[in-house]
């Protein structure tokens, strides 16, 4: 192979880019070829090689239908997604910070009441979740809506248990009272296996990875004139927090789920004593003018 051929060969193929009449999308595609054909010049892979990686992402595609996604799985197990999420969010200090979306808000959350109990099923560790929303310089905000979805005790999401689950269950929209305060009934969610029967179970295999996340809440926090934020909150102390199969732990995001033993507030929130608590507080910026 000459180096003067192969550069000759990039610059050929960026320059036949030059007529996408889309800027940004110029500017994509000339990136994306410079640099798969510097990962060419590195790693130089046999035909074999290249026949196989064409094979993985044709079993990728393939494997994909209106409810399963493996190209994003694809992304979010190579750190794709996290990094994407990452260079878009705004990062002003003190602002809740966001991560993964995930492949499981596929349905729409049900409305519920604030103090409700998402957990239709019980069985697992009752627990309260419980905060407000808030603008940047701490002003409440009303009627900020919170949409909610989390795996059920045992690791599982009711649309992957469809014979087990009720639909909605561990899933909720909830709209913030006139101080911003938000409060749900739930249990203790555990850590679970993202899916590993297709491609990219195959390639966590290969690579020696386990493919479990640690115990986490979804939230999409949303207020008029604010950006909304996507992100989590992490169980304090759950397995996998150092070892996410998808990136997605930031240290801000970890809460405590405080064992609490107070019969008279187990009365106020509805729930048997004793029980587990999290209290935190989700932080919007407002919509940058
Ligand atoms: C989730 O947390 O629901 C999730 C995120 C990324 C990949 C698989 C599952
Ligand atoms: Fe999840």
């Amino acid at each position: 192979m000459t180096t003067e051929f192969t550069t000759h060969l990039t610059e050929a193929v960026v320059d036949s880019i030059e007529g996408t009449s889309d800027p940004r999308l110029r500017e994509l595609l000339a990136a994306l070829t410079r640099h798969l054909h510097a990962f060419v010049r590195e790693t130089e892979p046999t035909m074999a090689e290249w026949e196989r990686a064409v094979g993985f992402l044709t079993a990728t595609g393939q494997t994909c239908t209106d409810t399963r996604q493996e190209f994003v799985l694809l992304s979010d197990v190579l750190g794709v997604s996290m990094l994407v999420e990452t260079v878009n969010s705004d990062g002003r200090e003190g602002v809740t910070e966001s991560t993964v979306l995930g492949p499981f808000h596929m349905t729409e959350s049900p409305a519920r009441e604030l103090g409700a109990n998402i957990d239709l099923v019980g069985g697992g560790e009752p627990c309260v979740v419980s905060g407000r929303v808030l603008a940047r310089d701490g002003s409440p905000l009303p009627g900020a809506v919170l949409d909610v979805w989390q795996a059920n005790a045992e690791g599982y999401y009711d649309v992957q248990q469809p014979d087990v689950q009720p639909p909605g269950n561990g899933r909720g929209l909830f709209t913030a009272d006139s101080e911003g305060r938000f409060r749900f009934r739930t249990c203790v969610p555990s850590p679970y296996p993202i899916p590993t029967d297709g491609p990219v179970g195959d390639l966590l295999r290969a690579m020696g990875r386990h493919p479990y996340r640690p115990a986490h809440i979804h939230f999409i926090a949303s207020a008029d004139g604010h950006t909304p934020v996507t992100t989590h909150i992490f169980v304090a102390g759950s397995e996998y927090l150092d070892s996410d199969a998808v990136f997605a732990v930031k240290e801000s995001l970890v809460q405590d789920f405080t064992e609490t033993d107070d019969p008279s507030l187990a009365r106020e929130f509805g729930i048997p004593n004793p029980f587990r608590h999290a209290r935190f507080d989700l932080v919007l910026n407002p919509v940058r003018s």
